[in-house]
């Protein structure tokens, strides 16, 4: 047990020494800015997927020979690139379905960045909106990857669905299969459904806040507003991801909506029609499909492929937003304080809503520790609350706590109480995720 003269030192001058500052000091050379998908690439992978469907009865849809043809012309693009594919076979509905996967070797596999499409159309047509679009997309950034020989931090791996059209059956079949140690690698998700509808909004998914500022600061920089994404959230792969609480994102230009004046006016096009006014029609075809749409997303798309692939990125082990201090502090028993400080610096404004505050205490009673997070200017964020009952030793958790009215920059200090006498333990270390 601390004595109280030895509490007392913990936080005078000693205490300073264990003031951390970011977890990774020396300044990162910034990722190699993504190259520009050129238009031309990604629409002849939409002829070539409009000619499967056309030398397969007119469609890609799930159990018809179509969809399996446009699986192994991807595949073997993506082979031939470099790239180590899987098919992965599902049935549904008595049909046998595939998910193609390509894994570009390198990077990070702990921390893997998704990007993927549906490849699937519905029956009644080729489906060169939905979803040659958002496929043809995925691929020429996979192959751009490759012929530029990148190398992010990351690792990537991209997917093609199958059976979306189904109600998600090949995206979901792929994630409730991972082990959950796969699933936990995955970092992110991105989707790409719908990416050149002929009447066209901006639409940006805003299910994780550090994946959709990169789309959105991407439209910023070229003058196209955007929008969040509401014709039916949900409604595509993303969703298995999010499921299983991984982050993700992505874009859409619109299906059966019908665009408002006030959009037609920031994106052209016609007011009071639908987005796509051939969706899951037969009219869904080469024609169908807006090419000032479909470039602007899969430069959006290889610039998100390029950006969050970079450690400092946004990903989950961004070195650039963590701070940590690993300097143990004794918590004194039953008497006074544990304080641990990390000073952030080099931020510009707020703190996030939810800043993640990962605590590794060991103890050997843990019901008698209060814990608190202290901004810069001392508010204090009650972290946790000690309770007689909880009878377990050490905490080890992430917390999240909405700090968005706090500045980013300053010395930020984790405050252990222990409030009943006769257990005690020390703050082994405790990381500031922005
Ligand atoms: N996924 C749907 C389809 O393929 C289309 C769709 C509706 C969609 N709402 C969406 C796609 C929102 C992405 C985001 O038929
Ligand atoms: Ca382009
Ligand atoms: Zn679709």
């Amino acid at each position: 047990m601390a004595s109280v003269a030895a509490a007392v030192a913990l936080l005078a001058p000693a205490a300073v020494a264990s003031t951390a500052s970011a977890a990774e000091a020396a300044p990162r050379a910034s990722a190699a800015a993504a190259p520009d998908i050129p238009l031309s690439a990604v629409k002849a992978h939409l002829t070539d997927l409009q000619s499967i469907a056309s030398a397969n009865g007119g469609n890609r849809a799930h159990g018809r020979p179509g969809y399996k043809a446009a699986v192994d012309h991807i595949k073997a693009k993506l082979d031939a690139a470099g790239y180590t594919t899987t098919v992965q076979q599902f049935t549904s509905n008595g049909s046998t379905g595939y998910n193609l996967i390509a894994d570009w070797p390198g990077g990070d596999t702990g921390d893997v960045l998704m990007a993927g499409a549906h490849l699937d159309s519905v029956s009644s047509g080729a489906g060169m909106n939905d979803n040659g679009s958002g496929s043809a997309a995925v691929l020429e950034t996979a192959l751009t990857v490759a012929r530029e020989g990148h190398q992010p931090d990351r690792h990537l791996r991209f997917g093609w669905w199958g059976a979306e059209e189904l109600g998600l059956v090949g995206s979901n079949y792929y994630v409730r299969n991972l082990t959950s140690a796969q699933r936990s690698s995955i970092g992110g998700y991105l989707n790409f459904d719908m990416i050149a509808s002929p009447n066209p909004g901006y639409f940006v998914y805003d299910d994780d806040p550090a994946i959709e500022k990169v789309f959105k600061d991407f439209f910023a920089a070229k003058g196209v507003p955007t929008e969040i994404e509401t014709e039916g959230d949900g409604r595509s792969d993303h969703a298995s991801f999010k499921n299983y609480g991984i982050p993700v994102g992505g874009l859409f230009t619109g299906a059966s909506r019908t665009k408002t004046s006030a959009q037609a006016q920031k994106w052209g096009g016609t007011a009071g029609q639908s987005f796509d006014n051939c969706y899951h029609s037969s009219c869904d075809t080469m024609a169908n499909v807006n090419d000032t749409a479909l470039d602007r997303n899969s430069d959006a798309l290889a610039h998100a492929v390029w950006t969050l692939g970079a450690d400092g990125g946004g990903g989950p082990d961004d070195p650039s937003g963590s701070y940590e201090n690993t300097a143990d502090v004794t918590i004194p028993d039953g008497t006074s304080e544990a304080v641990s400080a990390i000073e952030v610096a080099g931020r510009t404004g707020s703190a996030p809503a939810a800043l993640k505050v990962g605590v590794d205490i060991k103890h050997s009673y843990r019901g008698d520790l209060v814990i608190d997070l202290l901004a810069p200017d001392g508010t204090a964020y009650r972290l946790k609350d000690s309770s007689s009952w909880d009878g377990a030793d050490d905490v080890v958790t992430t917390y999240t706590a909405d700090a968005s009215g706090e500045t980013a920059n300053g010395t930020w200090k984790l405050r252990v109480r222990d409030v009943y006498r006769q257990d005690s333990g020390y703050i082994n270390g405790w990381k500031l995720t922005f």
